[in-house]
Parts: structure tokens; C-alpha cells; sequence
């Protein structure tokens, strides 16, 4: 208990720094954790205070003023007013005054079932100029989103020439971050790094896709090196599918500074009066158990409230892209169809290749918009497949890139006017030479888009999964709908205009499963997961590369978004071979699946197949819907990686672990499970032992969970 009279004492200095005697004090808290606000409404600007532990009460609120010795800094900075120091927003009024003077007006609590939302309504001193803070905490899980809503009622538009979404300050400390940095085929590497002096800005500008080189999330440790089950954590994920910039600003004084947002490069918004700009939320958590705990938190999030059907197993899948690419016939669909329900899946994906009238998609030159049935290649369409599927017992899917057009193509013969691209300037075609990037700005294209899907699901019900693709970056930037002074409305219209078909295509169709792939893991973005169930984690499926990859994309999303397929040996993109059970023992740590042709199969590794996919719907809820704990990071390079999942009742437990290297006697390491009851016995079994009797050592043995912990 702090005495009361150094309370007042520091109360007083307080008051003489900052002037906020009256200012009201605004908590912020879910569960476990709190953020602190203060405003002095109708003097003073927004002030962030404290992001941290669960604080319950005024005294506590007023002890962390008390230590907190100087961070009395604007939770939205405005440029105009913070001229020297990082902004979060700037707007260029309609008679071209380009700053910002916000000033508290009213403060709301909003109460709904799973939540309370405090909105911190700001004005401009002068024009009527309106941002609308809001910061919702959820009563069931550790998280808080934060976003702004920005509109006016000025004579004429103004410019939007920055809109961040959040910005928050950690006390200056040895602070850490982890984030994802990679590429195609080779995404989610973890990096961490201490937040020195000056700027660190993590950003992407691909245009259409954002996670292929680096991730709209991170992780802020708070304690020195980031360690995966001890120290502070605030994990931050902006639920964005565009560009983004995440800024970390370490201040010369008392704070590392993290600004997020949609990223203003060549994308100043012209905002319409009595229009509202709504930012995309940044979902914050905050855990004292390490890297690992804010992964848990935000999977707990993600499913509860952000994941499409988050808190539902996925089904076990045969996707046909490594096994047929292009070569789309019915025979062999049939044939793929036939053995994944053999082997014991519960779906079939026929991937690209099956549509094209004029122009077949016989390679990626053409076809892209022609979303017809290839009648050469499967004479009895898609109804034929279907009837297929079911008389196998397995559900069918489709693969779909909805958002792109080949300039050879009928649609663009017909609709020209429809891609990206702007005036004077030559399209440069991506994939194939030939792809392009229909203009989503375009209510008409977003029509388009939304009957392609419609027309799919009305006339073929039966289809039950959408592989929703998008292999390339807005090259062409220039939208031939929108109007001259508008075409920087572009990067942030795009994903309006997708999230808009996608919520459409949700309201009528939300049983159909969506899987959101990036060309790759370009899509692994919260931006769309509200309308998606899973992601493709990369087009690298070599399993070794793979077990770096998935550790990565954990940090932030839960097992069942994950798409993991067991794919061919000699992998096609590295050209290792690895043993069947080390790719189906990497591709079980998510949402299994393959993507090979089993007809080439040996009957020996068809019958390992059939074992394996049997005990993965053992193990499949402990998996795609437990708790994760990272056990030994694949990036220490220890020779090992192992990760383990944990049942909710802590009743069941799945660990995997993988040799990473081969030397003649190396060392095992020994290492530490997590996350079991301590007074609980646990009794192992091996699954699929590559023969009946080779099993683990440890196979059939009982261990109290303290002693494995
Ligand atoms: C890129 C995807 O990532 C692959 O899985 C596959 O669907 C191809 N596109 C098809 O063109």
C-alpha cells in the first residue's frame, strides 16, 4: 500500500505537468489485462497512460500516474500539433489548412453480450472535423481492438493523408519485437530484435496480398530477449487484408512509441463529407507468460471472434494442384476423388485447370474470368464430380481466383474497362504474362465477383469448399472507375470492395468452407479471416522447410487456419526427399491435408496414409482446437524442433517433435513439456509408428504432468 501522502504529493506534480485535475480517467479492461486512457473532455486531446496487467480500481488507475513519471502523451497524435514527434493522423481540411487540433467531447461505454466498447469522440477546434476512438474489450478473452472512425461535414472532401488505427507506448525498457519476415514459398521466418534508438517500420505494398514478405503482427517483449514462456508480452495484430505500416519510435525520453495502420504510401484518401472512414481494428493482448501466452491469447481471440466458424474442426482434404497442376481431366479427378476416400479424407479440392471455353486454362496464360466448365475436360461439368464425390462419401471443392483477369480472356475482351491500370500506360501483366487485377473499386466488378460465386454455389449446392486464390500484386495502380482526383482512393477501395463481396457471399452462404490462399501465404491475413476458415501457409510444402514456416504463422494464428498438406517426395519445390511419416508428422500440426497423386503411391505408403489420417482424427480437436506451447524453436538450431498442443480440460495432450538434423551420434536434447496439470498422470502413445512395434521409447509409459513439465 502506497502512503497517502506520497499519492499526493505525486498527484500534485502530476497536476502541475500535465493540468489534468479533472480529467477523467478512462479503464479499459478484459479479464486480465487493462489499458488506461485520460481526457480532459473539451480541453484536452486524448492521452494514453498504461497497456499492462488488469488494474481494478481508481486507486490502482492513480498508482500507475504515480510511477509512470512523465508518459502523458496523445494517444492519437495529429499532425499539426505534434509537429516534432511521430503522428498518427494528418488530414488536409477542404480550404487546404493540412493540420489537426482534436479535442475531447464525449465519452461512451457501449455494453453488448461479449464486450464493452468505449468510444472517445474527438473534434477538431475548428473545423468540424470528427475522429471516433473506440476501444473494445471483450469480457471472455484477453483482447482489446482499437480503431478510429473518421468523418466531417466541411464544404468540400478533405484529404486523409495519414489514419492510423492505433498507437500505444511501452514504458523504455530493454523491449524486444518479434515478427514475420520471408517470401514466397518461404514466408514466416521469426525475427526478433530489440527496439533501439530511432525507427523500425515493418510495412508491405504488395496491393492486393500482405503476408508474403512480412506480417501485419508482432509481438513487443517487454523483458529483455523474447523468451517463449516467460516475460511480458503485448501482441499486436492489425486485421487489415491491404498495405500496412507498423512504425516502433523509441523516443529519447521515456517511450518506445508503436503506431499501426493502413500504410498512406500513394493511398492519400479523399473522404467525402458525412462519409465515415473506418480504420481496420489493431487487436491488442497483453500476457506474462512469454511469446507463448500472447500466442494463446490471440488464438483464443481469433477463434472466438475473428476466424470464420474459428471455433469448428476442419476437414481432412486431397487438393489436386501437386498432383495434376494444370492437367484437369475427369478421369483423373474421379481417380483422386476415389483414392483420397480410401485413404480415409473427408474432402477433394480440383484446383486450377478446369475452366475456359474460348480460351482453356491449360497453363496460367489464360482463362483467369471465364469461370465456365471446361466441357473437353469434364464432359459431365461439375455435376458429374459431385455425384462422384458423394458416391464416394466425400464432400468436394472448388478452386476460384475471383479478383483477377488473363488479358486473354472473354471477360476481358468484353470488359476491358474492368482491370487496374491507369491512363497512358501499358498493362504489364503478371503470372503468366497475362494476369491482371480486376478493379474492385468498381461496384459493377464487385457484382461480378459476387456472381461468380453466387452462380457457382446456387447451380452446384453441393460444393462445400472454396480454395479462393490471388496470385499476384496490384501491378497496374490506376482505377479506370474511379475519378481523376480520387485514384489514391485505390490501395484502401480494393479491399473495401472485397470485404464488401465477401460479406455478401457470407450473409447467403456461411456453411461453405473458404480457404484464403495468397498465391502462397500471401492471404494469411486477419483482414479476411472473418470471411475465411483456414489459409494456405505457403506453396512451399517441402516438410523440413515447412516445420519453419508453420512455427512462424503460429505465433499469430490458431491450428485450424493453418493448410498443411503431405505432399510429394522428392518435394517439388526443393527437391528433398523426407520420409512419408516425417511429412505426415509436420503436415498434423495443423489442418492436414495432401496434395499429391496417391495413385503413385507404393500400397506400403498408401496403407502408412490410411494409419495416419485414422490417428490424426484422434488427435484432431486436442489439435485444431487446443492450446499451443512452443517447446523448442526449429530457429535455435539445436538439431530438434518440438511443439506440443493441450486439450482445454488439460486432460489430453499431442507433441510432436522432429529431428532437424542428421549426424552420426548427435546428442537428443532433452527438453520440457508445457502446459500440462501438474497433478495429472499422463499415459503416452506413439502414434503411427513407422512399423507395429518401433515404437518411442516413451510409448505406453504413465508420467505425472509435473514431472514431464
Ligand atoms: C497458387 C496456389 O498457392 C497453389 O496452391 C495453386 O492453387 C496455384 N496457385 C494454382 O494456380
Amino acid at each position: 500500500m502506497i502512503p497517502q501522502i506520497k499519492t499526493l504529493v505525486a498527484t500534485a506534480l502530476l497536476c502541475m505537468g500535465s493540468g489534468m485535475a479533472d480529467a477523467e480517467n478512462i479503464l479499459v479492461s478484459t479479464p486480465s489485462t487493462s489499458m488506461v486512457l485520460h481526457a480532459d473532455v473539451g480541453q484536452s486531446d486524448l492521452r494514453f497512460d498504461f497497456y499492462g496487467d488488469r488494474i481494478d480500481n481508481e486507486l490502482e488507475m492513480q498508482q500507475i500516474f504515480d510511477t509512470w513519471n512523465g508518459l502523458n502523451k496523445s494517444a492519437l497524435p495529429a499532425f499539426g500539433t505534434t509537429l516534432n514527434e511521430e503522428y498518427a493522423i494528418q488530414a488536409t481540411h477542404a480550404d487546404g489548412n493540412p493540420t489537426l487540433d482534436m479535442v475531447v467531447k464525449s465519452i461512451n461505454k457501449i455494453p453488448t453480450p461479449d464486450a464493452e466498447t468505449t468510444v472517445i469522440e474527438m473534434a477538431d477546434k475548428v473545423y468540424p472535423f470528427t475522429v471516433k476512438a473506440y476501444y473494445k474489450a471483450y469480457k471472455d478473452v484477453d483482447v482489446i481492438e482499437v480503431w478510429n472512425e473518421i468523418s466531417h461535414t466541411e464544404k468540400k472532401p478533405v484529404k486523409l493523408r495519414k489514419y492510423d488505427s492505433a498507437h500505444i507506448m511501452v514504458r523504455r525498457s530493454d523491449a524486444w519485437i518479434t515478427h514475420l519476415h520471408g517470401n514466397w514459398a518461404s514466408e514466416t521466418a521469426v525475427v526478433s530484435e530489440p527496439l533501439l534508438d530511432g525507427q523500425k517500420v515493418i510495412t508491405n505494398k504488395d496491393g492486393a496480398r500482405n503476408a508474403h514478405l512480412s506480417h501485419p503482427e508482432v509481438m513487443v517483449s517487454l523483458d529483455g530477449k523474447p523468451d517463449e514462456n516467460h516475460g511480458r508480452v503485448i501482441g499486436a495484430v492489425l486485421c487489415w487484408s491491404g498495405n500496412y505500416k507498423l512504425r516502433f519510435d523509441t523516443d529519447n525520453n521515456f517511450a518506445h512509441h508503436v503506431f499501426a495502420g493502413i500504410n498512406e504510401e500513394g493511398s492519400e484518401y479523399t473522404l467525402d463529407p458525412k462519409t465515415v472512414f473506418v480504420t481496420p481494428p489493431l487487436a491488442l493482448t497483453f500476457s506474462k507468460n512469454g511469446l507463448g501466452g500472447a500466442s494463446r491469447n490471440i488464438h483464443h481471440w481469433a477463434r472466438a471472434k475473428r476466424i470464420h466458424n474459428g471455433n469448428a474442426m476442419r476437414d481432412i482434404l486431397l487438393n489436386s494442384w501437386e498432383g495434376v497442376y494444370f492437367n484437369i481431366n475427369e478421369e483423373g479427378m474421379n481417380g483422386m476423388i476415389s483414392d483420397i476416400s480410401k485413404l480415409g479424407g473427408e474432402l477433394f479440392v480440383m484446383d486450377d485447370g478446369w475452366f475456359g471455353d474460348k480460351y482453356p486454362r491449360n497453363d496460367d496464360k489464360s482463362s483467369l474470368g471465364d469461370w465456365v466448365v471446361d466441357k473437353r475436360k469434364l464432359p459431365n461439368g461439375i455435376n458429374g464430380l459431385l455425384k462422384a464425390a458423394a458416391d464416394n462419401n466425400v464432400k468436394f471443392g472448388i478452386w476460384l481466383e475471383p479478383e483477377s483477369a488473363n488479358t486473354t480472356s472473354e471477360l476481358f475482351e468484353k470488359h476491358p474497362d474492368w482491370v487496374l491500370g491507369s491512363k497512358n500506360r501499358n498493362l504489364v501483366g503478371t503470372r503468366g504474362g497475362t494476369q491482371v487485377l480486376l478493379d474492385l473499386s468498381n461496384p459493377k466488378v464487385q457484382d461480378f465477383m459476387f456472381n461468380v460465386v453466387d452462380t457457382m454455389l446456387t447451380s452446384y449446392p453441393d460444393i462445400a469448399y472454396i480454395k479462393w486464390d490471388a496470385n499476384t500484386d496490384l501491378k497496374n495502380f490506376g482505377s479506370q472507375y474511379l475519378p481523376a482526383d480520387r485514384q489514391s482512393n485505390l490501395y484502401v477501395d480494393y479491399h473495401k470492395g472485397l470485404e464488401s463481396v465477401f460479406k455478401r457471399i457470407r450473409q447467403k452462404y456461411p456453411e461453405v468452407a473458404i480457404q484464403a490462399c495468397g498465391g502462397g501465404g500471401g492471404r494469411a491475413s486477419y483482414g479476411v479471416m472473418p470471411y475465411c476458415d483456414e489459409f494456405w501457409v505457403s506453396d512451399n510444402t517441402d516438410a523440413l522447410q515447412r516445420i519453419f514456416m508453420q512455427w512462424g504463422t503460429s505465433m499469430f494464428y490458431p491450428a485450424n487456419t493453418m493448410a498443411q498438406h503431405v505432399s510429394a517426395s522428392p518435394n517439388h519445390q526443393t527437391g528433398r526427399s523426407l520420409p512419408l511419416k516425417f511429412r505426415f508428422d509436420v503436415a498434423m500440426t495443423g489442418r492436414l491435408g495432401m496434395e499429391m497423386q496417391p495413385s503413385k503411391m507404393s500400397q506400403e505408403e498408401q496403407d502408412f496414409s490410411r494409419r495416419a489420417i485414422a490417428e490424426y482424427k484422434t488427435i484432431r480437436p486436442t489439435v485444431q482446437l487446443g492450446d499451443l506451447y512452443r517447446l523448442v524453436s526449429p530457429f535455435d538450431k539445436k538439431g530438434l524442433a518440438s511443439l506440443m498442443y493441450v486439450s482445454d480440460k488439460k486432460d489430453k495432450a499431442v507433441v510432436f517433435a522432429y529431428k532437424m538434423e542428421h549426424f552420426n551420434n548427435a546428442i537428443k536434447p532433452h527438453f520440457c513439456l508445457a502446459g500440462l496439470d501438474p497433478d495429472k498422470t499422463y499415459r503416452f502413445r506413439d502414434i503411427d509408428p513407422l512399423r507395429e512395434n518401433e515404437c518411442c521409447y516413451l510409448h505406453g509409459k504413465e508420467i505425472k504432468g509435473s514431472v514431464l513439465m
